[in-house]
């Protein structure tokens, strides 16, 4: 069966090291799918190697079928692939607008952009751009804050935002790198309700979380990586009650094994 996201066997070495070792995973459509594991095991490689930030050594990224290993980002994007931007990629002197019409650009090749800028036909995909971005921030309930430099909002709305630039680049699956790191229970709570209602329209969703109390009330499974690997893979209470999991946070003495 073709799964939306098909990764089979993907390793990247750095130096002698296999950040990423062997990982064979898949995501279905419109799956929640959750990545914990201590730190340093490849979980953000895994991700930056899926959304084509960097290359694998070996291995295949598959989405619906097509085989899109070591295409560039911004190309990827163009398939429905997207790696959700962190708030230190926010732009904080630009408005909340501003902002969230870069994702407009996400897909495109830079030459396009000048294009995009330039003549009627670009007009015409701005404007949708701009209703599509408009329609967004509305959605995700910051119109009111539109027109204020992004660097002003509050940490838990900058984190939204960074979503809203992924979403204008219209994808069919987002993978985000610790959402709620850093943010109080409640700012935690409301990233986890607008992660829902980005899955209820209809996008796949890969998320990387320390907060074993978000992850459970979001993710459909949950993969847990340890040293480069997959160590096992099910419904989220199944995984966090496996010994194996819990002596791989405590083996590596990880804070996060308190919060099991
Ligand atoms: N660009 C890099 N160069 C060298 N080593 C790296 C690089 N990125 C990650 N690593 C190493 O790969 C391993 C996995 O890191 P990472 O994917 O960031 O883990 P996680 O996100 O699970 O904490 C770590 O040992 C880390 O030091
Ligand atoms: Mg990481």
């Amino acid at each position: 069966m073709t799964h939306l996201l098909d990764i089979e066997k993907l390793t990247r070495h750095f130096g002698g090291l296999a950040a990423v070792s062997d990982l064979t995973f898949h995501v279905d459509e419109n799956e929640i799918l959750g990545i914990i594991g201590p730190n340093g095991a490849g979980k953000t490689t895994a991700i930056n190697l899926v959304s084509g930030v960097i290359r694998p050594s070996s291995g295949h990224v598959r989405v619906a079928g097509e085989d899109v290993t070591g295409l560039m980002p911004h190309v990827l994007a163009r398939k429905g692939l997207v790696r959700t931007f962190q708030s230190t990629t926010v732009y904080g002197e630009r408005t909340v607008r501003e902002n969230a019409m870069r994702g407009a650009y996400l897909g495109m090749y830079p030459g396009a952009v000048a294009a995009f800028l330039n003549t009627a036909r670009a007009r015409r995909l701005r404007e949708e751009s701009v209703r599509r971005v408009n329609e967004l921030l509305e959605w995700l309930n910051l119109a009111d804050v539109a027109h204020l430099k992004a660097g002003s909002l509050p940490y838990g709305h900058q984190k939204t935002l960074g979503m809203v630039i992924s979403l204008a680049a219209q994808p069919r699956i987002i993978m985000l790198d610790e959402p709620v790191a850093g943010l109080s229970a409640e700012e935690a709570d409301h990233v986890r309700d607008t992660i829902l209602k980005i899955r209820e329209r209809g996008i796949t969703v890969v998320v990387i979380d320390h907060n074993m109390r978000f992850m459970k009330g979001l993710c459909d499974r949950v993969m847990v990586m340890n040293q480069g690997h997959e160590l096992t893979t099910g419904l989220p209470l199944e995984v966090l009650a496996n010994p194996l999991v819990i002596e791989a946070y405590l083996g590596r003495g990880h804070a996060a094994a308190h919060r099991i």
